[in-house]
């Protein structure tokens, strides 16, 4: 694929693992899966996760053919690293009230599972009239935490991946694919 070959990361990168018309075309799809869904139900609030998946929610929220809001929380539990701390903290919290109201949480990529597990409890404490989760990107091999992921994207291979929001210190999120990034530089 040569699409990697016209980003100035590409010297970085290993090898695009999704590119950016398999990710519409998926995209697309859960769009339609969450407004057959929640055809009817009025109050849908669209939680998108920060920084992570701020490019697959803008992306799939303007594909939705039913009412929603869209909303924004902040968690962190990667210090610059590719390692989990296993620790996640809210930096950012939501502005909307959702009790009694349907919400998506929306999700870059469940790995240890730690993150989406600590915000679906979190979130489940203030009565939502229904809590569910859309994760573009699952990393099955490094779960250590079973948690509920109820409309995926892809599942990938255990690699550090980057592009479409997802980072690696801060860096890559707007490259329009996802692609793997080359384990020296995260090793460096
Ligand atoms: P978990 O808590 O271990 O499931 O990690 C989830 C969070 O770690 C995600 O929201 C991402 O921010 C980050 N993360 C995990 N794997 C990757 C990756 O391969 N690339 C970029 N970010 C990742
Ligand atoms: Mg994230």
């Amino acid at each position: 694929m040569t699409e990697s070959f016209n980003s100035p990361f590409s010297a970085d990168l290993e090898r695009v693992l999704i590119d950016a018309a398999t990710i519409e075309r998926r995209v697309d799809d859960l769009a339609r899966q969450i407004s057959r869904d929640f055809a009817g139900a009025d109050q849908l609030m669209m939680v998108g996760v920060l920084k992570g998946a701020f490019i697959f929610l803008s992306d799939l929220c303007r594909r939705l053919t039913i009412p929603h809001r869209v909303d924004f929380i902040a968690l962190s539990s990667y210090n610059q690293s590719a390692t989990t701390s296993g620790v996640v903290r809210m930096i950012m919290d939501l502005k909307i009230n959702i009790e009694g109201r349907h919400v998506v949480v929306v999700e870059d990529i469940v790995d240890s599972g730690y993150t989406l597990d600590y915000l679906l409890r979190n979130l489940a404490t203030r009565n939502p009239a229904s809590l569910r989760s859309c994760v573009l990107l699952s990393k099955p091999d490094r779960r250590r935490v079973e948690v509920q992921i109820d409309y995926l994207g892809f599942e990938i291979p255990d690699v550090w991946v980057v592009g479409y929001g997802l980072d690696y210190a801060d860096t890559y999120r707007t490259l329009p694919y996802i692609a793997e990034l080359k384990s020296s530089v995260y090793s460096e």
